[in-house]
């Protein structure tokens, strides 16, 4: 067992790391308040390659591991979540997706602009009454011969106004249950396709989530993805993935909120001295970083067994479960460590903070990866 980054590997964690200070630190509190999108920080992260980072450079990606965009992931996720869900969702639910279930004419026409991160793509699944009971597929693309016919609601698509290109999972055969489920890729500029405002969020406040309606648009058959019915199957492969990223991020969260709490229970004095010096600060900091450093090893061998081309679903789930709730427990002890000073803004913690919450909820909530990995480790017989 080698627990060792290669230097490409910490070439990159370090360049991402230093984008995050250079480019995201400055205005990351100004964009929360103002709920105002990445758009200048996306299209850098763009050019220097993160929005591709895994796809194949035939389709002008990066061609690097899971290991590398885990460790971009949490650099990113450090100083603003809002941008890195950009990340995350184009990485591992758009592009993953089109590379692994796409045709190549799909991958010519779609799949390019969005690894060169001209574009940017959504993952349209949840709906106003199907979220964790994803199969109850609500919205309906009816066969018309030619093309499909598109109709319904989703609800809370990240990157819902900022992106081109959306893959929607809808019905087509609602007698088939989950087995009549489709995956589409709708153009932005579709007509009938309309989006609705921003939803104003307790966190990730950059991020631009949106309820999207489809009235009667019309979807070329060619924008299908995989066989008739594969949708579902398409939504379930390409979630394990994504749920790698979250993990990722939630593991950044929690490893930016420490830093800083290290930092301050250094400089703060009380009683005559830090209170890096008082046993209960020293305590809560030995936890704060043993659950980062589990957080960190389950992220990095779920995408190691992705590498690896061996099953990760199981691993991909226990990281996001374990990661979102050390996010959480970390960043309200980062703002316990600050004080007062933890509960405003310039301090950054609170924030962090208010990110974490979400973590646990989005591409499968807590409660759904305890569902996935009981089923899984029910079925080994462990
Ligand atoms: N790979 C392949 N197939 C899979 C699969 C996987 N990982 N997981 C399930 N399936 C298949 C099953 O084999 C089954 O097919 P067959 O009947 O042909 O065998 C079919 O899918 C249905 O599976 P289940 O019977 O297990 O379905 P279920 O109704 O019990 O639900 C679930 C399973 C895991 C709870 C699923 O509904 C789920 O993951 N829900 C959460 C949805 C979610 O994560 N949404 C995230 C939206 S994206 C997002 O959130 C992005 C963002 O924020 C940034
Ligand atoms: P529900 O499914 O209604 O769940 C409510 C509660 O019940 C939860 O605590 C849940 O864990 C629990 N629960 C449900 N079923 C069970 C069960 N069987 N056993 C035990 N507990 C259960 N979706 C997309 O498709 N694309 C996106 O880009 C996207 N981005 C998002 C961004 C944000 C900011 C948010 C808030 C959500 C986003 N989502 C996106 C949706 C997200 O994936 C769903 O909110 C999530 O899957 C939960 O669905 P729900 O909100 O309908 O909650």
């Amino acid at each position: 067992m080698n627990f060792e980054l290669t230097e490409e590997q910490l070439l990159i964690r370090d360049a991402a790391r230093d984008f995050a200070q250079t480019e995201l630190k400055p205005g990351v509190i100004e964009r929360d308040e103002k709920q105002q999108f990445p758009a200048d920080q996306v299209k850098k992260l763009g050019e220097l390659g993160f929005l591709g980072m895994m796809t194949d450079p035939a389709y002008n990606g990066a061609g690097l591991d899971t290991v590398s965009y885990v460790l971009v992931m949490e650099e990113l996720s450090k100083i603003d979540a809002s941008t890195s869900v950009v990340v995350s969702v184009n990485n591992s639910l758009v592009c993953y997706g089109l590379e692994k279930f796409g045709s190549e004419e799909q991958k010519e026409k779609y799949l390019k602009p969005l690894a060169a991160g001209t574009q940017i793509g959504a993952f349209c699944l949840s709906e106003p009454e199907a979220g964790s009971d994803a199969t109850s597929q609500k919205t309906i693309a009816e066969d018309k011969g030619d093309y499909y016919l598109l109709n319904g609601t989703k609800n809370w698509i990240t990157n819902g106004s900022n992106a081109a290109v959306y893959l929607v999972i809808a019905q087509t055969h609602p007698n088939l249950g989950h087995r009549g489920i489709n995956a589409f890729i709708v153009e932005k500029d579709s007509p009938g396709f309309t989006i609705g405002p921003k939803e104003n969020k307790l966190g990730i406040r950059g991020s631009d989530t949106h309820s999207l309606q489809f009235s009667d648009v019309k979807v070329p058959k060619e924008n299908r993805i995989g066989a008739d019915g594969f949708g579902f199957k398409f939504a379930m492969k390409t979630l394990e993935g994504g749920r790698i990223g979250i993990a990722a991020q939630a593991l950044g969260i929690a490893s930016g909120a420490y830093e800083l709490a290290l930092k301050y229970a250094k400089e703060r004095t009380t009683f005559g001295k830090p209170i890096a010096e008082h046993q209960a600060i020293q305590f809560k900091l030995a936890d704060m970083y043993t659950q980062i450093e589990a957080a960190r090893l389950l992220c990095l061998k779920a995408a190691w067994l992705k590498d690896q081309h061996q099953p990760y679903a199981e691993a991909a789930a226990v990281a996001k479960l374990f990661a979102s709730d050390t996010a959480m427990r970390i960043t309200v002890e980062a703002v316990q460590i600050h004080g007062g000073y933890g509960f405003v803004k310039e301090y950054h913690v609170e924030r962090l903070m208010r990110d974490a919450k979400i973590t646990q909820i989005y591409e499968g909530t807590s409660e759904i990866q305890r569902m996935v990995i009981a089923r899984s480790i029910l079925k080994e017989g462990f």
